[in-house]
This record gives structure tokens, C-alpha cells and sequence, in this order.
């Protein structure tokens, strides 16, 4: 649909080369201690005031929070890492005219937390993907990751088979970093949360990116209404959503929507917003160029 690519490093191609064939890969220590650290204050006291997850998905002895724009302003850079960026329109951008944040979302696997059940993010569209790319999930480690406690399990090469939740946990491998690392993997491998068999909790920041057509796990506009996202950066309002996807997709009043963002003016005409392609051929279609039509003219 699109063929829009941007310019890589080598590293960044090993990496895609990588999350086709695995469906994983981490980048390791990606964060410095200040970096980090900073983003563990940020993140606390939202992490203690937060109850626990209800629900056999969700983890009864987890705890989630979601809009973190708005709570910890440095998740800000990570949403925004032009070289994780990069990667994810690379995978996405061949299926949308562009990509959108899909969510951010804290999550502490609490000490004793069961594994969480195998399960793809892509399970939240109830379409088949046909080996195409929607998602792509990275989670950043708050905390260092590791085997005993809790980190994410999984399944090699999964994306490229048929989703099955009986799949032997023997099989899969654990997301082990480092604190400040990311690991990214694709939103039709199989994985879960891990088994915390400690007593201390694990910490990290799920970044998910997806295709700017569909609707997105968390609903950015009340995450971040007008007030809120009026104060962010032009890209970063994008790529939660004040933007069209073209042809004509997610506009306000026929307008792009960072207009809603800047001025709300009196009426304004609904305007075009096409792809290339559907534009030459709608010139085709009627023959002749016509021009701005003046109300009761
Ligand atoms: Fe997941």
C-alpha cells in the first residue's frame, strides 16, 4: 500500500532480518542509569497507587498502567526512539499510510505471579493477518529481567505458525535483559508474561506500535484529550492519532485533526485528504480539473 522506507543502518537491518525470523530481538541497554532511574521515579507513584489487575488474562498479581505520556513525561523519548521508530515503520508502513501508537502501558509482575497464558497482541483483531505485520510490541525493562523473575517467555519462530495455547512452555526462551534495555517483538508471536518465582517485583513499559488503519488497544484520545495532547510535540500528536490516514480516515469535521489541537475557527469545508494513487484516478475519472466552488456563487 505504501512504499515509503527510510534510510537504515546495517544494525537496523540485522535487527529486522532478526524479527522476521524469530519474531524477537533485544537491544541491550539502550537506556544509561540516570535515564533509567529517572524513569523508574517517574513511574512509582503511579505504580503504588494503582490496584491490581483483575482478570486471568490480565494477571491477578499484576499491576498496569496505561497512559504514560501524561504521568511520566520521559516515556515521551521512548515512544519517540527514532531508531526503534524507524524499525517499526519498516514492518508496518508496507500495509498503512502510517503507523500509530498503539499503547504505553506499565506493567510490575508482582513476587508469586503465575506465568501468564501464551497469547499473541495481534488475538485483539479479529482478522486474519496472513503473515502480514500489524504490530510491534517493545518492552522496556525498568527493572533487570530475568529468568527467575518473570520475564517475558517467548516462542521462537511462533509468528509463522498457527497460535496454539497448549504450546509446551519448555519450548520458549525468556526476554533476559538488562535494566534499560528494549526488547521488540512482533504482535503475532506467541509470549506471556513470565513466572515471578521471587519475592520482588519486575518492571517494564510495554511501546506498541501498529498499523494506522485499525483501532488501537488504548484509546488515545481519552488517554490524551485536546488539553493534554495540545501540549505535546507536532509528532508525537501524530503518532497518537491527531492525524488522517489517508483516504480521509480519522478526520474531525473533515479537516486533519490537529486542527482540533491548535484553533477551533467557525466552519470549515471538509477537505480531501487522498492517496496519491486514488487521486489521479478520480482526476481520471471525471476528465477535466475543477476548482474551489463559492458558496452561492
Ligand atoms: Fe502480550
Amino acid at each position: 500500500m505504501n512504499t515509503k522506507v527510510l534510510p537504515f543502518a546495517a544494525k537496523q537491518l540485522s535487527h529486522i532480518e532478526t524479527l522476521e525470523r524469530d519474531g524477537f530481538v533485544v537491544l541491550e541497554n539502550v537506556l544509561d542509569a540516570r535515564r533509567s532511574q529517572k524513569l523508574a521515579d517517574e513511574l512509582e507513584p503511579w505504580l503504588q497507587a494503582t490496584p491490581r489487575c483483575e482478570g486471568d488474562f490480565y494477571g491477578w498479581k499484576t499491576t498496569r498502567v496505561g497512559g504514560l505520556l501524561s504521568k511520566a513525561p520521559s516515556v515521551a523519548d521512548l515512544v519517540m526512539d527514532p531508531y526503534i521508530l524507524a524499525i517499526a515503520e519498516a514492518l508496518l508502513l508496507p500495509n498503512c499510510d502510517c503507523i500509530q501508537l498503539n499503547l504505553t502501558q506499565a506493567v510490575r509482575v508482582h513476587g508469586q505471579e503465575r506465568p501468564q497464558a501464551p497469547h499473541r497482541d495481534e488475538e485483539m483483531w479479529p482478522w486474519p493477518t496472513n503473515g502480514q505485520h500489524w504490530l510491534l510490541n517493545v518492552m522496556w525493562s525498568v527493572s533487570d529481567f530475568t529468568e527467575e523473575n518473570g520475564a517475558t517467555r517467548l516462542w521462537r519462530g511462533s509468528h509463522r505458525q498457527e497460535l496454539d495455547r497448549s504450546i509446551d512452555p519448555a519450548d520458549s526462551v525468556a526476554g533476559v535483559m538488562q535494566r534499560g534495555s528494549a526488547l521488540l517483538f512482533l504482535g503475532s508471536l506467541t509470549h506471556g508474561a513470565g513466572q515471578n518465582l521471587t519475592p520482588y517485583p519486575r518492571t517494564g513499559i510495554i511501546v506498541s506500535y501498529c498499523l494506522g488503519w485499525l483501532k488501537t488497544y488504548e484509546n488515545q484520545f481519552l488517554a490524551y484529550p485536546r488539553e493534554v495532547a495540545a501540549s505535546f510535540p507536532e509528532d508525537l500528536q501524530r503518532l497518537i492519532g491527531y492525524r488522517i490516514h489517508r483516504p480521509n480516515l480519522g478526520g474531525w469535521e473533515g479537516q486533519d485533526p490537529i486542527a482540533h489541537l491548535r484553533d477551533t475557527r467557525g466552519p470549515a469545508p471538509h477537505v480531501d485528504a487522498l492517496t496519491p494513487e486514488i487521486a489521479v484516478q478520480l482526476k481520471a475519472h471525471y476528465g477535466e480539473a475543477q476548482e474551489r466552488d463559492e458558496d452561492g456563487a
